[in-house]
């Protein structure tokens, strides 16, 4: 049976912040949640965390599916995993061991940890990577051989082990057995005053005990976050390895460079993905759309054949054949029936917009329900907040909203009505009617003619 250990009670000192590394954001997930999830893909059951700095909070980040060992004091790697050895099921033949800080690792690599282990038999195979800088990693100690007989941490090496480019990654799998025998003979007398997890290595070795090293082909697999350039480069790759995917699934992406994708975001065949463009959270996209350049979208459902560029769309539902852009704000609460088309300058809030309604530009929709085939004139506004609560609008099929219309909030205008040009409106309108809610204009002919002679007669100061 195979299980697994997961390290993660570090305050992460090196990245200077108050918030535990475990659960640092990289593209919207928690550090650490990448790990587990490529645990998970490859099959491994239970999980144990070990969590120790801000426990209750990366317990909550990561959920209630995986069991948590405290390590109330941060000693050491070794001293984390001793923490959670009494979590393992008896069953259990073999440990794989993770850092929670290394979120692009893959199922592969802990399926290739597993068998390496099943087919050597050795007490721990132990993943390595070459990196032309490895600066803060453990470097492999191996004999003349070339048989790994320890590992020796960057603050304990002498000048020509820092030399050694072949590095620890703290991925392993342990025979449990050999596990629980090297644990209680670490020792703490190092640089750090730490039980290194590293020396179960030089203990197996040195006990006649089988150590293998499987040598990642792609070192990038296993890099780990200590610091926050490190969780930019990190993150870089894990990006493009997202955007990778999507385009090998029938997605074009532009630039790639420009583009910043979240891994829980799905989006649909031949859908073309401008520059600058932000898709995160809970978002869906469908088919054939057209996305960008310069646009942010967080929590949205798309449907197929959108056009959506240069702005900004938070928890809204989106339905097919909508257009919106450029400058729009869409905001939470708001579903955009088939065939809607939003334009400049237009902020909707929680509204519901029918099927075919056009609102073209410099408009504010509020707490309102719109029916189909309205046309929204330039400058209308939604008087939705009395200063005290918010007002819903009622907006029938086919009504004409004339340009800079206000609507004051509670109010309903009936099926097929027409709204003249700059009304206020206070009280409902009935279906098929038109309502003009302004003073009429007045003309004095000549009044400009009259205004300077009588200031003339007044010796005015004109030259
Ligand atoms: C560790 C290894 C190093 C390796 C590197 C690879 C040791 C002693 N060193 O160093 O050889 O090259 O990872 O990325 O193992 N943690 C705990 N409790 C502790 C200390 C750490 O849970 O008391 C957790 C951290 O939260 C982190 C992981 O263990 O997720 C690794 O700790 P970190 O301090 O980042 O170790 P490195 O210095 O990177
Ligand atoms: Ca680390």
């Amino acid at each position: 049976m195979l299980t697994a250990i997961v390290m993660a009670a570090g305050k992460g000192t090196r990245m200077k912040s108050e918030r535990p590394k475990a659960i640092t954001p990289l593209l919207g997930q928690p550090l650490t949640r990448y790990v587990l999830q490529a645990l998970e893909a490859a099959g491994v059951a239970p999980i144990i965390v070990v969590v120790g700095h801000g426990a209750d909070e990366v317990q909550r980040a990561l959920g209630e599916q995986y069991r948590y060992a405290l390590q109330a004091e941060q000693l050491g790697t070794g001293h984390a995993v001793m923490q959670a050895v009494p979590y393992l099921p008896a069953e259990a033949t073999h440990v794989l061991i993770a850092a929670g800080d290394s979120p692009l690792v893959t199922p592969e690599v802990f399926r290739a940890l597993h068998e390496t282990a099943l087919q050597t038999d050795a007490a721990c195979v132990l993943a390595t990577a070459i990196l032309d800088d490895p600066t803060g990693y453990g470097r492999i100690l191996r004999d003349a051989a070339g048989n790994v007989v320890g590992i020796v941490e960057e603050k304990d090496a002498a000048p020509d082990q820092k030399a050694i480019r072949e590095v620890c990654t703290s991925f392993y799998c342990f025979r449990a057995d050999a596990l629980r025998d090297a644990l209680p003979r670490l020792s703490n007398q190092n640089a750090q005053g730490e039980y290194y997890l590293t020396d179960t290595i030089g203990v197996l070795a040195a006990s006649g005990a089988r150590v293998v090293a499987w040598q990642s082909p792609d070192p990038t697999l296993l890099l780990g976050v200590n610091t926050r350039w490190e969780l930019a480069q990190v993150g870089h790759a894990l990006r493009t390895r997202l955007l990778k995917q999507l385009c090998l699934e029938g997605v074009t992406v532009i630039d790639p460079a420009t583009t910043y994708i979240e891994p829980t975001v799905r989006v649909g065949r031949d859908t073309v993905i401008e520059p600058n463009t932000h898709l995160r959270g809970d978002t869906i996209i469908g088919a054939n759309c057209t996305l960008g350049p310069d646009l942010y979208l967080q929590d949205c459902t798309v449907g197929d054949r959108c056009h959506l560029f240069r702005s900004h769309i938070i928890q809204a539902r989106i339905d097919a054949e909508v257009s919106v852009g450029p400058f729009a704000h869409i905001r939470p609460g708001t579903v955009l029936h088939t065939g809607v088309r939003v334009g400049d300058f237009v902020e909707i809030k929680n509204v519901e917009v029918g099927e075919g309604t056009k609102v073209l530009h410099l408009t504010y929709l509020g707490d309102a329900t719109i029916g189909k085939r309205a046309n929204i004139g330039a400058g209308t506004i939604t008087c939705n907040y009395d200063g005290e609560r918010k007002h819903r609008t009622v907006i029938g099929d086919g009504v004409f909203v004339g340009s800079h219309a206000t609507l004051i909030a509670p109010v309903t205008i009936g099926d097929d009505a027409y709204i003249a040009a700059a009304s206020a409106i206070t009280d409902d309108v009935p279906p098929e009617s038109l309502a003009i809610a302004r003073s009429y204009q007045t003309i004095k002919a000549g009044w400009v003619r009259k205004r300077r002679e009588s200031k003339k007669g007044a010796g005015g100061n004109e030259p």
